[in-house]
């Protein structure tokens, strides 16, 4: 794909845009799943920084500014402390970073559940800071009618079901859920209940092989799986996870690559260049002329 250096209409910002580029739309990943039927799965990696944006842009329909920066960027032990500065800042970078794909941004723990209107006011603010097209809020029935106000007032809303670590002090762990039948029963009812209040799509995280497939078959929007089901309608990844940033990942993680090695082979060589004097050499210093 060729790059050149254009002026974006949308964001008055000069950037390597690759073209063409257009930013997809809410209804249009809505309408990718069309009578139960997706025909192109949608493609959702996590991102939470520009540069992470631009690279991962032109190959994902949609770019999830996850609350699981807490772990990744910041080292926190779980989602549950993550704020909406956190958010705010990494949203706006993220939608800074891309052209084509549909950003989301997590609503943080404690910012959305209280009521509809606090769902609505924290929503609105991340949006108008960071410049995201919809946000994503954990929970199935109890959040309905929140789900239902928010897109009524013009929010486009994703969902999160199955295992939501937002929960994990209710939960007790990261687990796969719909293990016991009545659990399965309400993974499906959660999921019909966001569909029928009108999210645009629905992640559904960490559950049972078969109950991916059902959940899928059950609602009517597009549903992304992660550790679910290769018959979900899409799939999403934790980016870092995926580029092997990490040692320990969920067992559902295929890692694409090794990136945490190609950093520390790339430190050890620094450290040995510096320790020994050889960095920098005449290629990276002034000479006179
Ligand atoms: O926060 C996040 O990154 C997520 C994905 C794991 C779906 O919610």
């Amino acid at each position: 794909m060729s790059t050149t250096f254009n002026l974006d209409t949308a964001t008055s910002r000069a950037n390597p845009t690759p073209q063409p580029m257009r930013r997809l739309t809410v209804p249009a990943i809505r309408a990718r799943k069309q009578d139960g039927v997706t025909a192109e799965p949608i493609v959702m990696l996590t991102a939470y920084t520009a540069r992470q944006a631009q690279l991962l842009d032109s190959h994902c329909d949609l770019l999830l500014v996850g609350d699981s920066l807490g772990q990744v960027i910041y080292g926190l032990p779980s989602s549950v402390p993550v704020t909406m500065d956190m958010m705010a800042n990494h949203g706006a970078a993220v939608v800074r970073g891309s052209y084509h794909a549909v950003v989301v941004v997590d609503l943080p723990f404690g910012t959305y559940e209280g009521s509809a209107e606090q769902a609505f006011a924290t929503a609105a603010h991340l949006l108008k800071e960071t410049g995201a097209a919809a946000v994503k809020l954990e929970g199935g029935e109890a959040m309905a009618p929140t789900v239902a106000f928010l897109v009524q007032r013009g929010i486009p809303v994703m969902g999160h079901v199955g295992l939501t670590p937002q929960a994990i002090n209710v939960l007790g762990g990261y687990g796969p859920r719909g293990r016991s039948e009545a659990e399965a029963a309400k993974i499906v009812g959660d999921a019909r209940a966001l569909d029928q209040a009108g999210a645009f799509a629905i992640v559904l995280e960490g559950v049972v092989e078969p109950l991916g497939a059902e959940v899928t078959r059950a609602v009517s929007c597009p549903v992304i799986g992660i550790g679910a089901s290769a018959q979900c309608d899409g799939q999403v990844l934790v980016t870092d996870d995926m580029v092997g940033m990490f040692e320990r990942v969920p067992r559902f993680v295929k890692r694409f690559d090794n990136v945490a090695a190609i950093i520390a082979n790339a430190a050890e060589t620094y450290a040995a260049e510096v320790r020994s004097r050889a960095f920098p050499g005449p290629e990276q210093t002034y000479q006179p002329k």
